[in-house]
């Protein structure tokens, strides 16, 4: 039988404080396939996660297919806004959600995964984090400021972790990170520079790709995913209509779920899809593919 096998494998999933991301539906489908997961958090959300997973709180969720209860190896804290700590301002390293945690910043979390594992130690490394602080204006209304720290969290933090991370991975790594189609395509209300910051994350797909392969033999892909109301989703505001109108109009109409993406992520990360890099592959139940709604006046149904 053909099976996705990530036994002796390690990953690392970069933006899980939760289960009702695309992080944690990643991390549920690697740990089914056998690989051992540690996490990279944010390190204002970390408290409140580490409180729920100590206080069995997401026991249901942890709880994988075969009856097994997912565990994580390592759970880093992790600001993807700095690259070393000595970029962070003083006021974050003093702020008490950060000061007690060590150093936070990418190079933190590399140097702690080589400490705790050794040199060859990562298999797979999943970029699933993003942050737009003023995803809520129009692109048109958006500042320098916000316009530029959504492209560093979203974007800048994914061609750093491949840079720092891609010396720990064993031969076969895969970096794997996730987009949304306003990269591509206008989806009103998603502003702040995010779809900017996409934009780039996709094309940086490409050229990291070329630039990693080459020098470390690993690969980078990205996965365009359907709407889905995380909590980082949810911030965004329009998210029940982005999920409402994909599912009236995809070619699809099944229900899209975090698993959809897991299980994709999984295929992309192991020895399977060995040949596949620098590509954007769609987990959306097809919508990408529309050129125009089905609902509404003048329908045309595909029936
Ligand atoms: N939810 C959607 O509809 C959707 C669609 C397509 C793509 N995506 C992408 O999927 C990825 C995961 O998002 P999600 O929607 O599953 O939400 P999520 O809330 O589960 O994940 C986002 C994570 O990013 C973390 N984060 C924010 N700023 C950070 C920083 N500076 N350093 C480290 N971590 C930071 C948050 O703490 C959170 O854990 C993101 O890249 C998002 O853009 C989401």
């Amino acid at each position: 039988m053909l099976a996705i096998d990530l036994a002796g494998k390690r990953a690392l999933i970069a933006g899980v404080a939760d289960d009702g991301g695309f992080g944690f539906a990643i991390a549920k489908a690697l740990a089914v396939a056998g690989a051992s997961v540690c996490l990279g958090t944010w390190p204002p959300a970390m408290n409140i996660f580490q409180n729920l997973l100590e206080r069995g709180k997401m026991a249901d969720s942890m709880r994988l297919g075969d009856g097994r209860s997912m565990e994580f190896e390592r759970i880093y804290p992790l600001d993807a806004a700095f690259d070393t700590l000595d970029d962070a301002p003083a006021e974050i390293r003093e702020n008490k959600r950060y000061k007690e945690r060590g150093d936070f910043s990418i190079r933190g979390m590399t140097d702690r995964i080589e400490k705790d594992f050794g040199a060859a130690s990562l298999d797979i490394v999943i970029h699933s984090l993003a942050n737009g602080p003023e995803v809520k204006n129009a692109l048109l209304d958006t500042s320098r400021r916000g316009y530029l720290d959504a492209v560093s969290v979203s974007a800048y933090s994914n061609v750093s972790m491949v840079r720092h991370l891609a010396p720990l991975m064993r031969p076969g790594g895969s970096f794997l990170s996730l987009t949304y189609m306003a990269s591509e395509r206008v989806i009103p209300g998603y502003g702040g520079g995010m779809s900017s910051a996409k934009a780039a994350l996709e094309s940086d797909t490409r050229t990291l790709a070329f630039e990693a392969g080459r020098r470390f033999g690993v690969r980078v892909n990205t996965i365009s995913a359907g709407p889905l109301a995380s909590r980082a989703a949810s911030a965004i505001g329009l998210i029940q209509r982005m999920i409402e109108y994909a599912k009236a109009n995809a070619p699809l109409t099944r229900e899209f779920e975090a698993m959809d993406v897991g299980n994709a992520a999984a295929f992309l990360s192991s020895p399977l899809a060995a040949g596949i890099t620098g590509t954007v592959v769609y987990v959306d139940n097809g919508y990408h593919a529309m050129g125009m709604g089905v609902e509404g006046p003048g329908t045309i149904g595909a029936g």
